[in-house]
């Protein structure tokens, strides 16, 4: 017992010397498709200095800098599509993560300070729902939801969304912090990001073409050393252009008499302190009712005025009523109700039958219906003629 103790003291003091760490293992799951970045904890390359990565003991990758700060990052020729290495922090990441990729990775970091090692022991899980790159296409004014994978956030984790490499949202549970910025890339997000502040999920609503690309997820624990990361790859699709004039789902169609009243229901029993409820009609792109946390509660004329005085909201459901429809209010209604737990998105279709119209219907069926008497009657009399005949021969 006490020859251990020996042994360990020694060992302890000759990693003091030479500056080895102890080696740790951290497990990582990744769900199959998505990708991962380990993390070195390295700022910048020491000179001279070697960061080497190892897979099952195999080197994938490396990044040598001489004492004249000559920096050369290299990733092994058959892993060169599934890797990234970051030439400045040796950071690896490891795309479109499959069930084959997993396994043991092995860190060397050498340098005149010192030396560690460290190992990331990643298990590939399946989830049926991914694989790869996720594809998704949203008609265009619709919404959509662009899923984090996580059921709940939890308290250390740190998540970013980016647009084709701009920063558009942050969420730092920690500090309290659910964060969008709306106003990058010439303002085309304006008014349109949301998240979800249960899942960490990003909600995009009113969907023009320029929110077309891909969009990336960072998920992290300030206590882990690896980052998760989900790509989605979104595609906003021209409705008219795409000669689709079918129903879709959840799409809900009202027809209605010119004059009468019309109301769209949001299929919520009652709104949530929380949330915030957008209606929006086609006719200019424009927002004609909003309820905004239980503090705004507005109706609007609509771009050109034509809802003028026509709308009336539910303050406890948020169903919007249009009073006194006219034709030009037909067309494609959206309601996107985002909360801090709920999301939904709803779109309505409103055909208006206009009373000359139905006046012009009504005549077409009396006509229609005094020729079938007329008819009728003609051809009794005809028949009771041919009778009367037919007797006077017998
Ligand atoms: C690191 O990589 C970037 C992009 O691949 C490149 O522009 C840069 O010159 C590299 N830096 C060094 C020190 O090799
Ligand atoms: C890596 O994780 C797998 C599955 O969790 C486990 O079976 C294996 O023993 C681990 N390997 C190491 C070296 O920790
Ligand atoms: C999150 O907030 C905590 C506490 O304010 C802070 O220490 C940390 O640096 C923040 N993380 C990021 C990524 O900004
Ligand atoms: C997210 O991860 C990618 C890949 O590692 C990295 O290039 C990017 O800077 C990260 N984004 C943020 C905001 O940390
Ligand atoms: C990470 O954040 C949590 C929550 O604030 C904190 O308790 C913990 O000490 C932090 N861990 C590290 C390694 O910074
Ligand atoms: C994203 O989807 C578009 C349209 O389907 C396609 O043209 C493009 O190549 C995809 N981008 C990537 C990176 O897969």
């Amino acid at each position: 017992m006490q020859d251990l103790g020996l042994i360990f003291l020694f060992l302890l003091l000759v990693n003091a010397v030479s500056g080895i760490e102890t080696e740790v293992v951290e497990s990582v799951s990744v769900i199959v498709g998505d990708s991962v970045t380990l993390q070195t904890e390295v700022t910048q390359i020491q000179s001279p200095g070697l960061i080497e990565w190892r897979f099952e003991g195999y080197l994938i990758a490396r990044v040598d800098s001489d004492s004249n700060k000559r920096v050369q990052a290299k990733v092994t020729e058959e892993f060169r599509d599934k890797l990234q290495l970051d030439n400045q922090t040796g950071d690896l990441k490891i795309r479109n993560i499959r069930t084959a990729d997993s396994g043991l990775y092995e860190l060397d970091i050498n340098s005149a300070r010192g030396s560690s090692k460290k190992s990331f022991n990643i298990s590939g899980v399946l989830d049926s729902a991914s694989d790869g790159m996720n594809v998704v296409s949203v008609m265009e004014r619709d919404s959509v939801i662009l899923p984090s994978g996580l059921s709940k956030i939890q308290r250390e984790d740190q998540i970013t969304w980016m647009f084709k490499g701009t920063l558009i949202a942050v969420i730092n549970k920690t500090a309290g912090i659910f964060s969008t910025y709306d106003d990058v890339l010439d303002e085309r997000f304006r008014y349109r990001l949301h998240l979800n502040h249960q899942t960490g999920s990003l909600i995009i609503t009113n969907v023009k073409p320029k929110i077309s690309g891909l969009y990336e997820i960072n998920i992290s624990k300030n206590s882990s050393r690896y980052t998760t990361h989900k790509t989605f790859n979104v595609t906003s699709i021209d409705e008219r252009r795409s000669c689709r004039f079918g129903m879709t789902e959840g799409e809900n169609r009202v027809s209605a008499m010119e004059g009468n009243s019309v109301t769209l229901q949001s299929g919520v029993s009652e709104i949530h302190r929380d949330d915030v409820i957008i209606w929006r009609s086609e006719h200019g792109d424009s927002i004609i009712a909003k309820i905004d946390r239980g503090k705004v509660f507005t109706t609007l004329d609509g771009a050109d005025g034509r809802y003028s005085g026509t709308l009336e909201l539910d303050s406890k459901t948020g169903s919007l009523t249009i009073r006194h429809i006219r034709t030009e209010h037909a067309g494609l209604y959206h309601l996107d109700i985002t909360g801090n737990r709920r999301t939904i998105f709803k779109r309505f279709f409103i055909s208006v039958c206009s009373q000359n119209w139905f006046r012009y219907v009504m005549v077409v069926i009396v006509v229609a219906v005094l020729l079938l008497v007329v008819i009728g009657a003609v051809v009794v009399i005809r028949r009771r003629q041919t009778q009367n005949e037919n007797c006077s021969v017998i």
